[in-house]
């Protein structure tokens, strides 16, 4: 799939997101190693932190399939202002470091899609390297 499809695939899913208390809806769509696609949505709770984000629901549609090297994702903000990028958080950064995600690809302002490295949007992200 090209950028502007996952994008879009990423922009269809959102519909679904369960977002009572933001109203901002958000669709990923990632891609495993072998080409393999999984999706998520946001979707929140009256217990604000228990929420999730989409990113998060589709890296856990991805590990439950058993696949844990992804490559890309896109995530589409359904009800962002047109005239901005909407990125991942910063703990959705982390989230897709673990499994080795590099590309990150948004909507750009003029409607098209961005892809960005995730090593520049989170730079020195962390591993966890214990002395044994
Ligand atoms: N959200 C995501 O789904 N992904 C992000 O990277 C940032 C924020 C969701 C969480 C919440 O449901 C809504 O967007 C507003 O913060």
């Amino acid at each position: 799939m090209t950028a502007e499809e996952l994008l879009d695939a990423a922009r269809t899913v959102a519909e679904n997101a369960y977002v009572p208390y933001s109203g901002f809806r958000v669709g990923a769509i990632i891609v495993a190693d072998d080409g393999t696609t999984y999706q998520g949505v946001n979707w929140e709770n009256a217990a604000y932190p228990s929420g999730t984000c989409a990113e998060a629901s589709a890296i856990s549609a991805a590990v439950t399939a058993g696949r844990t090297r992804l490559v890309t994702v896109a995530v589409a903000c359904i009800d962002a202002a047109a005239d901005e990028e909407s990125f991942p958080c910063g703990q959705c950064r982390q989230r897709l470091h673990e499994f080795g995600v590099r590309d990150v690809i948004v909507a750009t302002p003029d409607g098209g899609a961005g892809s960005y490295a995730l090593s520049e949007l989170l730079p020195h992200g962390f591993r966890l390297q214990a002395d044994s």
